[in-house]
């Protein structure tokens, strides 16, 4: 059974129709690069599985079972999502990084948290700031951060390099990389990098006018030179 299902899925906001006859599926442990050019769906696609946009046709399986019969948090916690616009809650960075132990009904862990900061090369007194002490750089990765540490099955990452420099660009991929590596985590990601996508995705999928253009080995993708469409 894969991981993850849609099956012709129709999504249309105001009379416009933003995804069409939309279907594929995606196994444990794969790492996905869903590529298309601005507009063409990708944050869409992605706040359905997460039920933050029910679909207007077609279903949605997570594990073999129609995501609208799940609790929104259940769900949630199961699908991590890191949003394409940065969005962190309350006062402190200290705030959102004890927030998952909360949901999760644990003690938090700092050295858990310590080693991701690490990880993410962010200072370890970036926990004590206030939110809009941080970068915009700085942000994405705490939200990324807070992310990782509800130990989802399935990440969702829009654009959550957006706002790095190669450097940290290539650190946060290690971090990711290293996420499927160890926890097995089946990873989506979107990417206007197309360097990105061939360094991080096993599969791709390209989104054109809200429809599959391509789904398919990375390999393929890239040696058909579909990337340049
Ligand atoms: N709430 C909404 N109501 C109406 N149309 C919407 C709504 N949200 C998104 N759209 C439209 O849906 C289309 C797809 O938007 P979406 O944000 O999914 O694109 P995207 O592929 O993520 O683009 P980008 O690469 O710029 O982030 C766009 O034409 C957008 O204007
Ligand atoms: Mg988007």
């Amino acid at each position: 059974m894969p991981l993850l299902e849609l099956v012709n899925i129709r999504l249309a906001l105001q009379e416009k129709t933003i995804l069409d006859e939309l279907s594929f599926q995606v196994d444990s442990g794969d790492i996905i690069g869903l590529l298309g050019t601005s507009g063409s769906g990708k944050t869409s696609l992605f706040r359905m599985i997460n039920l933050l946009q029910s679909p207007t046709q077609g279903t949605v399986l997570y594990r073999g079972k129609d995501t609208l019969t799940y609790q929104p948090t259940t769900l949630r916690r199961e699908i991590g999502y890191v949003f394409q616009k940065t969005y962190l809650f309350g006062d402190t960075i200290k705030e959102n990084l004890i927030y998952p132990y909360q949901l999760l009904k644990q003690e938090p862990d700092f050295q858990e948290i310590t080693d991701y900061l690490a990880k993410a090369n962010l200072p370890q007194d970036i926990i004590t700031k206030k939110i809009n002490e941080l970068s915009g750089g700085e942000q994405q990765r705490i939200a990324l951060i807070r992310s990782l540490l509800v130990k989802p099955h399935i990440l969702l990452l829009d654009e959550v390099t957006a706002s790095l420099d190669e450097e940290n660009t290539l650190i946060i991929e290690k971090l990711i990389l290293d996420q499927h590596q160890t926890r097995n985590v089946t990873i989506l990601f979107i990417s206007h990098n197309t360097q990105q996508a061939e360094r991080l995705a096993q599969k791709i999928l390209y989104l054109a006018k809200g429809r599959i253009s391509f789904y398919g080995n990375k390999g393929e993708f890239f040696e058909r030179g579909l990337n340049n469409e």
